[in-house]
């Protein structure tokens, strides 16, 4: 692992300019300054302390990620100092967040002091990693590579898939010099020093593991846990509970309908199906006003199954505080790969694409 060795070398070497144990590279004239600068600027959205928002991956009605926390408790310090700064000057916008740029308010020892300040805040133990990760300018950063390499990437996926795609995270993987990057709901790894992208799954043949499908597993298991019951249409299983089955749909799909007449026999069978809101076609969809009524009837249940055969008459407006969620189920089915309904996903977030009739459905869900 070419960045490993690297590492292990820089952490038995004693490297001019590398913080020691207990420094840092920033003075405490600059966390003062810092500290100035930040109230000004940032402490409106990031907090007083850089501690906001907690809650900081969760995403709101607009599918926006909320400002996060800088204090060492989020994703600050998996940035080099590089990223961070251009973070600062440049703001979200490049890529696709909502952060505002400072370049035209913060001159580069401004920004260097407002960072000194966030960095102040983290514990030892977050500070050292982060310094033994990016410790130095003369190593290629991890970040940097991956961001040079993304850019056209990111552009070339948006053209494919229509998608606004939004640039995640770097992993490192078990083999020397790939790095998994995750795009939107996507993956695709990085090779090469970033020069290359492969586009496919990854698949550990000795382990018989897809790497990939794990990843995706994960990210849909993720984002459907942001939704508790109360915020979806829930059908309980009969009797003992043996499977759980979370549904995207569209009241509008003819798929979604069909399914919906069998739900009474998963429930037999010890399923419970929860349904979450996916307009196909988002907010300008055929089925996105009839859902935001089912989010805010009393009897979600019994409108969910008015819906479903087309009784639209007696459904409520759909402007109760309940209809943001039809927004948010759009936003998190888009993370998680949804791309047409009905979507189903399995306890052990495996998705299933389309319609299946209940007879194939029910052992395949229990097996
Ligand atoms: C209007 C709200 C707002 C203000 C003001 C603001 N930020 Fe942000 N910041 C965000 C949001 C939202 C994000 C998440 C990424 C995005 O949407 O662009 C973010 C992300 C960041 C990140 C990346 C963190 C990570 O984990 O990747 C840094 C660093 C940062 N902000 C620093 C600052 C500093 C320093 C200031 C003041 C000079 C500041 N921000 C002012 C909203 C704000």
């Amino acid at each position: 692992m070419k960045f490993r060795i690297l590492f292990s070398v820089l952490l038995l070497l004693p490297v001019a300019g590398l913080a020691a144990e207990d420094q840092r590279w920033f003075t405490t004239e600059q966390v003062a300054r810092g500290e100035k600068l930040f109230l000004e600027h940032c402490t409106a959205c990031h907090g007083r302390n850089a501690e906001a928002t907690p809650n900081w991956k969760q995403t709101d009605a607009n599918g926006n990620y909320p400002p996060p926390p800088l204090d060492g408790t989020a994703h600050a310090w998996h940035h080099d100092l590089e990223i961070l700064r251009r973070t600062i000057r440049q703001g979200g916008k490049p890529l696709g967040g909502q952060m505002p740029a400072f370049e035209d308010k913060l001159d580069a020892a401004a920004i260097d002091a407002v960072i000194a300040f966030f960095q102040s805040k983290w514990p030892d133990e977050i500070y050292q990693r982060w310094a033994g990760r990016f410790g130095t300018s003369e190593l290629p950063s991890l970040t940097d590579i991956a961001v040079a390499a993304n850019e056209p990437t990111t552009r070339l996926l948006r053209q494919r898939i229509g998608a606004d795609v939004r640039l995640d995270d770097v992993a490192e993987t078990d083999i020397d010099d790939v790095y998994q990057v995750k795009v939107g709901p996507r993956y695709i790894y990085l090779l090469g020093e970033g020069r290359y992208a492969l586009t496919g799954d990854l698949v550990d043949l000795e382990n018989g593991v897809n790497l990939t499908e794990r990843a995706r597993r994960a990210d849909a298991l993720a984002g459907i846990a942001e939704f508790a019951d109360k915020d979806l249409v829930v059908f309980p299983a009969q009797g003992e509970r043996k499977a759980t089955l979370d549904v995207f749909t569209d009241t509008s799909c003819p798929y979604c309908q069909k399914l919906h007449e069998e739900i009474g026999q998963l429930q037999q069978a010890g399923i419970t199906v929860r349904y979450l809101p996916y307009p196909r076609g988002g907010s300008r969809g055929p089925g996105y006003a009839t859902l935001r009524s089912v989010w805010c009837a009393d009897d979600r249940a019994g409108a969910m199954t008015d819906a479903k055969q087309q009784l639209l008459d007696d459904l409520p407006p759909g402007d109760c505080a309940a209809a943001a969620i039809v927004d948010r189920g759009y936003t998190v089915g888009n993370r998680v790969g949804v791309t047409g309904t009905p979507a189903l996903f399995l306890d052990s977030g495996e998705k299933i694409e389309g319609y299946r009739p209940h007879a194939e459905l029910i052992p395949y869900v229990l097996r």
